[in-house]
C-alpha cells in the first residue's frame, strides 16, 4: 500500500458564475493545450489546468512536458499497474473484471493526480493489420459496448472522468493523420456507433476523444455530423469533446463543429487552432460566443466532476491488490486455441528437461506501443513464469529467432533444434512485439510471423511432437504453415505484469483455462472482410471503403461461410461442458416493453473445475432486409466443478432484434421469425429454438 500526500481539498466550481466573470482571451485559455497533457487554466479565477494521461491498460509515465517529442522525464515515482492489454481484457468475457479493470486504473490516475483517464479505446477491430488492435476489445460491437460501459463506469466512481476512443471509424493505423473512411449509414449505425452511444447514454462517460482520421471527408475532430449531429444532438452528450493530439487542423470548423478542447504536443500554445486563431474568428463574427461558452462549460463540467470529489484527504494505493488483479484477468484471458491429445496440461513432476523457445519468452512489453506504454512496477516474463512454476524441471532456454535482422536465423534455429531432440517437451513463446507490428502509428504489412518463426516452428516441430506454441500478440497471425501439425497452441496476447505467471499456470494446468476469442483468426488475410481489394483497405487517394458494410468479423465468415482458422468466441478448456433444456419465457416477441427470458443449463461433463462462456446468438430466418447470418446479443460466463451444473438466463428485448433502416434513418424492427442459439463458440451452437417477433 502507497499513501500519498495529496490531501488538499480542490475548490468546488461553480460554473455558470465562472463563465460569466470571464474574458475571451480566459474561455479560449481553457479549451486548448497548455502543456503536452494539460488544458490552460485561469489563474485569476482559481481554476488549474485540467490534467490528462494517457492510457488504456495503465497510467503513462510522466513526460518532458515542454518539449514536442514524447520522452520519459525519468522521474522514479511514476511506476503503474501494468494490465493485460483490452483485447485481452475482452478476452475472459468476464464483465466483472471490466469494471475492476476500470477502477483499478482509476485509482491510480487520482494516485497520480490525473484527472482524465485517456481510454477505454473502443474501435471496433476490423482487420488483422491495424497496429492498435491491442488496444481494442472486439471486432463484435455487442461485445465492445457491454466491456466499454462496465470500464468507464469503474473509472468514473472513482472520480476520474474517462475518455473513450477514438470517435470514429479509426480502424487503422495507415496513412491515420489523413485518411478518410467511407462507410454507408447502416454500417456506421450498427456497426462503428453503438459502443461509442452506450458509452453516453449507458456509461455516462465524461468526455470523448476525437479520431485522427477523416470520416466522409471531413476530420473527425471536427466533424459536424458526428460530433454536433449524433453525439451532442442525437444522444444528448453533455461532456466534452476533446482531440486526439494534433488532430485539430481547421479554426472555424473546430469552434463551430463540436470540439471542446484540442490537444496537441506542439509547443506554440498560443498558435493553437482553438487559440488566438479562435478569439479572431470570434471577432470576425465566425464563431459565435455561445459556442465558446458551451465548449468551456463542457471543460468546467469535467473539472467539476473530479474536483467536487476531493474532499477526502489522503488517498492510498492498493499495490498488492491492483498487481493481483493483473494476474487475475490475465489466467482468465488466455485462449487455449488448440490441444491435440491432451498434451495440455503439462504435468512438472513427470517432466525432467523443458526447452523454451523465443525471444518472446524474455521480452518484456509494457514500455513499448506508443501512448499506452506503460512504467510497469514489473513485468514476469513467460521464461520467468515457467521457472516460477516448474519446480524440479531442467529449463533451457534458446532463442530460437532473432529480431535483428543481421543475426545468424539459421543457426538460432538450428541451435533450437537441437535442443529441442533432447527435451521432454518444447515451449515456443514467439509473435510479435510493439516495436515492429502491434503499435501505433503503424499497420503490419501482411498477416504473417515474423522473424522467420514459421520455419522454426515447423522444425522444433518435426524435431518434437511435444511441442507447444504461445503466441503474444494482438492480432491473429496467418498458421497455415504449421498449424496442422502443431498439437497445442495458446493465444497470451500482451498479458500484463503478471503474464509470464498467467501462462505457466495454464501451461501446467494451475489455471484451467477460460479465455476464448472475441476476434475471428482468419486462415488468410484475403478471407478477411476488410481485404476484398485495395479500395477496402488500406485505401486509395486518401480514403478507404468500407465495402464489407455490416459484415465485419464473424459477421462476414459465418454468412459468407468462409472457415476461420479459430472462429469468433472460439477457446478450450481443460474439461468438457454440456448444454441442454432450453427454454424461452414467450415465444412471441410483440411490444416494446416485453422481455423474453432465454434460459439453459451448462453442466460440467469433464473431470476438473473450469470456467465455460455461453454465447447467445440471434440467427434471422428468410429475412427480406440483408443480415448477418447471425449477432450476438448476451452471454455467460460460469466457474463449474465437474459434475456441477448451472441455470443460465440471458434476458432479450425488442432492441436486440433491431437494424437500422436507411430509407427512413431511424431503427427498426423486421417481423418474423428468429432463431435463438445458444453455443460455445460461433460456430458450436449446442441449442436452438425459433421465436417470432411482431
Ligand atoms: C493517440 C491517443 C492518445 C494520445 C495522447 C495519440 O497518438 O492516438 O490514443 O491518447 O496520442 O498520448
Amino acid at each position: 500500500m502507497i499513501e500519498s500526500n495529496n490531501n488538499k481539498t480542490k475548490n468546488k466550481l461553480n460554473i455558470n458564475s465562472l463563465i460569466s466573470k470571464m474574458t475571451l482571451a480566459e474561455k479560449v485559455s481553457i479549451i486548448h493545450a497548455s502543456q503536452k497533457f494539460e488544458s490552460g487554466g485561469v489563474e485569476r479565477l482559481g481554476i488549474d489546468n485540467l490534467v490528462v494521461s494517457d492510457g488504456p491498460h495503465g497510467i503513462r509515465p510522466e513526460l518532458i512536458p515542454d518539449i514536442v517529442a514524447f520522452v520519459q522525464a525519468g522521474r522514479d515515482d511514476d511506476f503503474s499497474v501494468y494490465l493485460p492489454t483490452e483485447l485481452a481484457l475482452a478476452s475472459t468475457w468476464n464483465i466483472d473484471f471490466a469494471y475492476e479493470f476500470g477502477k483499478t486504473l482509476g485509482t491510480e490516475a487520482r494516485y497520480r493526480k490525473k484527472e482524465v483517464l485517456l481510454g477505454p479505446g473502443i474501435n471496433i477491430i476490423r482487420t488483422p493489420l491495424n497496429g492498435r488492435n491491442f488496444e481494442y476489445l472486439s471486432e463484435d460491437p455487442y461485445l465492445t459496448k457491454t466491456f466499454a460501459v462496465k470500464y468507464i463506469i469503474g473509472v468514473q466512481d472513482q472520480g476520474v472522468a474517462a475518455c473513450a476512443k477514438h470517435l470514429v471509424a479509426n480502424n487503422q493505423e495507415w496513412e491515420r493523420f489523413t485518411i478518410s473512411s467511407e462507410m454507408d449509414e447502416r454500417t456506421l449505425q450498427e456497426i462503428y456507433l453503438p459502443a461509442f452511444k452506450a458509452a453516453v447514454l449507458e456509461g455516462d462517460v465524461k468526455s470523448i476523444m476525437g479520431a485522427y482520421n477523416k470520416f466522409r471527408g471531413q476530420y473527425c475532430c471536427h466533424n459536424d455530423y458526428i460530433l454536433n449531429h449524433i453525439l451532442k444532438e442525437k444522444w444528448g452528450f453533455e461532456g466534452l469533446v476533446m482531440s486526439d493530439w494534433n488532430g485539430t487542423h481547421d479554426t472555424i470548423e473546430a469552434g463551430n463543429n463540436g470540439l471542446d478542447l484540442e490537444m496537441g504536443t506542439e509547443q506554440e500554445w498560443d498558435n493553437y487552432y482553438m487559440a488566438n486563431p479562435l478569439i479572431e474568428a470570434v471577432n470576425n463574427n465566425q464563431v459565435p460566443m455561445s459556442k465558446i461558452d458551451d465548449k468551456v462549460k463542457r471543460v468546467l463540467k469535467v473539472m467539476a466532476f473530479v474536483r467536487n470529489f476531493y474532499t477526502s484527504g489522503l488517498e492510498a494505493l492498493d499495490t498488492d491488490k491492483h498487481d493481483h488483479f493483473a494476474l487475475k484477468v490475465a489466467r482468465e484471458s488466455i485462449v487455449l486455441l488448440k490441444n491435440e491429445n491432451q498434451l495440455l496440461p503439462l504435468n512438472p513432476l513427470s517432466l525432467k528437461k523443458v526447452l523454451v523457445v523465443g525471444s518472446n519468452a524474455k521480452r518484456k512489453h509494457a514500455i513499448e506501443g506508443g501512448s499506452s506504454q506503460v512504467k510497469a512496477r514489473y513485468e514476469v516474463t513467460p521464461l520467468e513464469g515457467i521457472q516460477n512454476h516448474f519446480t524440479d524441471v531442467e529449463i533451457t532456454y534458446c532463442q530460437g529467432y532473432s529480431e535483428d535482422e543481421d543475426a545468424n536465423a539459421d543457426a538460432l534455429r538450428e541451435e533450437a533444434v537441437n535442443a529441442a531432440k533432447n527435451a521432454d517437451a518444447v515451449i515456443v513463446v514467439g509473435g510479435l512485439n510493439h516495436t515492429g507490428h502491434d503499435r501505433e502509428y503503424i499497420d503490419r504489412v501482411d498477416m504473417n510471423l515474423p522473424y522467420g518463426q514459421d520455419d522454426l516452428i515447423e522444425a522444433l516441430v518435426d524435431a518434437n511432437p511435444n511441442t507447444i506454441v504461445s503466441l503474444v500478440a494482438g492480432t491473429p497471425n496467418n498458421m497455415s504453415r504449421w498449424i496442422d501439425k502443431t498439437p497445442a497452441v495458446i493465444q497470451a496476447w500482451y498479458n500484463g505484469m503478471e503474464g509470464g505467471n498467467a501462462l505457466a499456470e495454464v501451461l501446467i494446468g494451475k489455471t484451467n483455462p477460460s479465455g476464448k476469442l472475441t476476434i475471428t483468426f482468419p486462415k488468410r488475410l484475403t478471407d478477411s472482410p476488410a481485404h476484398s481489394s485495395p479500395k477496402s483497405y488500406p485505401g486509395v487517394d486518401g480514403k478507404v471503403f468500407y465495402d464489407e458494410g455490416i459484415m465485419v468479423g464473424y459477421r462476414h465468415y459465418d454468412t459468407h461461410k468462409i472457415k476461420p482458422q479459430f472462429c469468433f468466441g472460439h477457446g478450450l478448456s481443460y474439461t468438457s461442458f454440456s448444454y441442454s433444456n432450453l427454454s424461452v419465457s414467450n415465444s412471441k416477441l410483440t411490444d416494446d416493453k416485453e422481455t423474453i427470458q432465454v434460459k439453459f443449463n451448462v453442466e460440467n461433463s469433464g473431470s476438473l473445475t473450469g470456467s465455460e462462456i455461453s454465447q447467445l446468438y440471434i440467427a434471422p430466418k428468410n429475412s427480406l432486409v440483408k443480415k448477418a447470418a447471425k449477432e450476438l446479443k448476451g452471454f455467460s460466463k460460469v466457474k463449474l466443478n465437474p459434475n456441477e451444473n448451472q441455470n443460465i438466463e440471458l434476458t432479450l428485448t425488442k432492441i436486440e432484434f433491431q437494424h437500422f433502416d436507411e430509407n427512413t434513418n431511424e431503427w427498426a424492427v423486421e417481423a418474423g421469425s428468429y432463431d435463438i442459439l445458444i453455443g460455445s463458440s460461433s460456430e458450436n451452437i449446442h441449442l436452438a429454438t425459433t421465436i417470432d417477433v411482431e
